[in-house]
């Protein structure tokens, strides 16, 4: 029997590839297993938890602090084992994290097929959003299948010269994950000491953040929380402790901020469902929002996303002080402009890319009945 391994080690990446561990596991064409590089460890586990996906493997290579040498040298080391040992004929890999290009690069050592799911999606800045720009494009020169969330993504890779037959339109996974956790009688506490006020949904990670950016970011905010007494803003922060440092410096004393620990998803996207705007640099928000029809100031200078900004959902703010806090003001001040970019579209597929995917895997590579 023909077997299927997919590997993955951050939250973004569980949160869209445990739907596909699902749908997979249910053909009997062939065997499903999961292999986790657990380059997040807490809001990896706090995923896997949620989809009920027990891994078959767990590389567990995190370390506090870890740089991108640890974390390649870490799992390319570690997965070569697995990977001898259960021989898959094709590994699956999600977007853009260190876990995917070094097991793309570990496959290709190997001659692995591989699978790239959220395939094409680009900048062409290999800067921003750094090192993801890369891994994504490295990833892509040796993928066998790509499933790319939409017809942009696709392009992109047809205009790098990659092989049509091997490029799927498939929508995004995320969105299968999400059309099961928005719920319409969902209660949270954190919510309860929102209601009344408009509730502003803010998240930021990126490496190439760290340091100034963020720190424009997090001053651009106190500013409106300071002028808006009817704002309030909740942050389930990221675990990295660099991040925390700034965000506990600058927004720490905030009575109408809490900074929270990283929601379990299906708290996340109520919590999403119930805000008036989302403050972000994070990649999944941005497919997410759209979706939820509301609208999203992205604290970067480049989106692989546009699909998102051409349905008007989002803004690119970039990470200067000035312009993110002229943007969120904009938002909260003028109505036509906040209902210009509150409507609920999704360029990002009709939530069946699991099912589509196991459908070509189990064309290609599955036991003929
Ligand atoms: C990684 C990905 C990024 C993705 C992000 C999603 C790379 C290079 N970056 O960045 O593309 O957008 O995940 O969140 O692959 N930590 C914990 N517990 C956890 C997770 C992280 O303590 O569960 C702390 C650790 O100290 C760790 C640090 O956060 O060293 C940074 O984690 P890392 O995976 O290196 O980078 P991210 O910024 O999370
Ligand atoms: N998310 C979550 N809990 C949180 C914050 C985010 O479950 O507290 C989800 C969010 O809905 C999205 C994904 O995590 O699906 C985005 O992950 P992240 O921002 O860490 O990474 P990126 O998408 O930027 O790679």
């Amino acid at each position: 029997m023909k077997k299927i391994m997919l590997v993955f080690g951050t939250r973004p990446e569980a949160i869209k590839m445990c739907p596909l561990v699902k749908e997979l596991k249910e053909r009997k064409s062939f065997q499903t297993l999961v292999c986790v590089t657990g380059q997040h460890r807490e809001m990896l586990h706090q995923v896997l938890d949620a989809f009920s996906v027990v891994p078959d493997f767990d590389l567990d290579i995190m370390k506090d602090k870890q740089n991108l040498f640890d974390i390649t040298t870490n799992i390319l080391e570690k997965i070569k084992a697995v990977l001898e040992d259960v021989k898959p004929d094709i590994v699956l890999v999600h977007g853009d994290t260190s876990t995917t290009f070094v097991t793309a690069l570990a496959c290709f050592y190997l001659h692995i097929p591989v699978g790239h799911v959220e395939a094409g999606l680009r900048t062409y800045n290999l800067d921003s959003p750094w090192p993801e720009e890369f891994n994504r494009q490295a990833v892509s020169i040796i993928s066998k299948y790509n499933f790319c969330p939409t017809v942009l993504s696709k392009q992109n890779l047809l205009n790098e010269g990659k092989n049509p037959t091997t490029l799927y339109v498939t929508g995004n996974t995320a969105i299968d994950a999400l059309k099961t956790t928005v719920r319409e009688n969902y209660q949270n506490e954190n919510l309860d000491w929102a209601r009344g006020s408009r509730l502003i949904m803010l998240t930021a990670h990126r490496r190439e953040n760290i340091g100034k950016p963020m720190e424009h970011m997090f001053k651009a905010i106190k500013r409106i929380v300071d002028e808006y007494e009817d704002v309030k803003v909740i942050y389930p922060i990221h675990m990295n402790p660099v991040v925390r440092e700034i965000a506990n410096r600058i927004l720490g004393n905030e009575s109408r901020v809490r900074i929270i620990e990283p929601l379990e998803v299906v708290d996340f996207h109520n919590f999403l469902a119930r805000s008036y705007m989302i403050l972000t640099d994070s990649g999944g928000i941005q497919e997410e929002a759209p979706s939820l029809g509301k609208p999203v100031l992205v604290m970067r200078d480049t989106t692989e996303r546009p699909e998102g900004i051409k349905a008007g959902t989002l803004k690119l703010v970039g990470t200067e002080e000035e312009n993110i806090y002229k943007n969120f003001k904009l938002l909260l001040d003028d109505e036509k402009e906040y209902a210009k970019m509150s409507k609920a579209q999704n360029p990002y597929g009709d939530g069946t890319a699991c099912k589509q995917i196991a459908d070509i895997l189990e064309k290609n590579i599955g036991e003929k009945k």
